[in-house]
């Protein structure tokens, strides 16, 4: 409950000072020199040119700039219909994974179906861009939980607005590619193995994962990373149980392509839910 609050309290905040922000801001760039405003206005009109971003997101992403919590764009690693995903530097020249929402109406009415009835957000709003905040910031509290937790997630680094920073993964400039694009599995067996660990474990922390397939799986040395934690919901939400089942027999059917053993949709979901 307190919890509930407090999200919704940081995000009314974030809202001030974003309005605040907005009217302070010629008087903000007259403040900073002139040499670092050209360098920094670079990365963000990049990012503004190759993508679809409100002037209210380019500014928050030049902050980010200043305040050197991110270093530098290096690219875009997939642009999709809510959020693109980029490569950046972090300050001390390591990579990290940025990824943006949009703020988006149409998107912003799913999400708030998805939000509502998870006991951790009591107070949804209407308002677009704050559903999308508070999403944003979902997103990163399920990485905590799960990281906290022990399991193979991007550690998660930095949440504002509709900005989410996290551990990059990926080999060099490449990005770790999902599962669903691996050509050959050394071994699917342990793979599965793994896969099916992280559901249980992830239960026990208290958490449904709800998107879990092959193509939010990415593979780094034959080993799992799972991403795209922004719908999971708290095993206390009306419909946990039922995106439980799903996620199961998501992996169940990939896996059992490979012709190895797996247990059925009932006998997993019991496993997973049991103690
Ligand atoms: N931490 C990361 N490191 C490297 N690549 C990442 C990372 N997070 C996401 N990606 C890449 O960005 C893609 C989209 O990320 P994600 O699945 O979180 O977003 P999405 O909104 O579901 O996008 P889509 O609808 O295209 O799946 C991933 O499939 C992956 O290729
Ligand atoms: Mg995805």
């Amino acid at each position: 409950m307190e919890e509930n609050n407090t999200d919704f309290e940081e995000i009314e905040e974030d809202f001030i000072e974003e309005y605040d922000m907005e009217e302070s801001r010629d008087l903000e760039i007259k403040k900073i020199d002139k040499r670092r405003i050209k360098k920094k206005d670079q990365s963000a009109i990049r990012l503004a040119v190759d993508s679809v971003f409100d002037e209210r997101t380019v500014f928050l992403l030049r902050k980010l700039l200043d305040k050197q919590i991110i270093g530098d764009f290096v690219g875009i690693i997939n642009a999709g219909k809510e959020a693109n995903v980029y490569l950046a530097y972090d300050k001390e020249g390591n990579e990290i994974a940025i990824k943006i929402y949009k703020i988006d109406s149409n998107t912003s009415r799913w999400m708030r179906n998805y939000i509502t009835g998870d006991p951790r957000f009591k107070k949804v709003g209407k308002n677009p861009s704050q559903i999308i905040f508070l999403w944003a910031k979902k997103e990163f509290k399920n990485l905590k939980q799960a990281y906290r937790a022990g399991l193979s997630v991007p550690q998660p680094i930095h949440v504002k607005n509709n900005v989410l920073i996290m551990e990059y993964i990926g080999d060099g400039p490449t990005p770790a590619p999902i599962l669903k694009k691996v050509k050959s599995l050394e071994n699917p067996e342990k793979l599965f193995d793994e896969v099916y660990q992280f559901i249980k474990v992830l239960y026990k922390a208290k958490l449904v994962h709800g998107d879990l397939s092959e193509f939010n799986i990415l593979m780094l040395d034959q080993k799992p990373i799972i991403i795209d934690i922004s719908q999971a919901v708290s095993i206390d939400h009306p419909k946990s149980d039922q995106y439980l089942i799903r996620d199961i027999k998501n992996v169940i059917n990939f896996f059992s392509k490979f012709g190895i053993e797996t247990p059925t949709v009932k006998e997993a979901f019991y496993d997973i839910i049991k103690n």
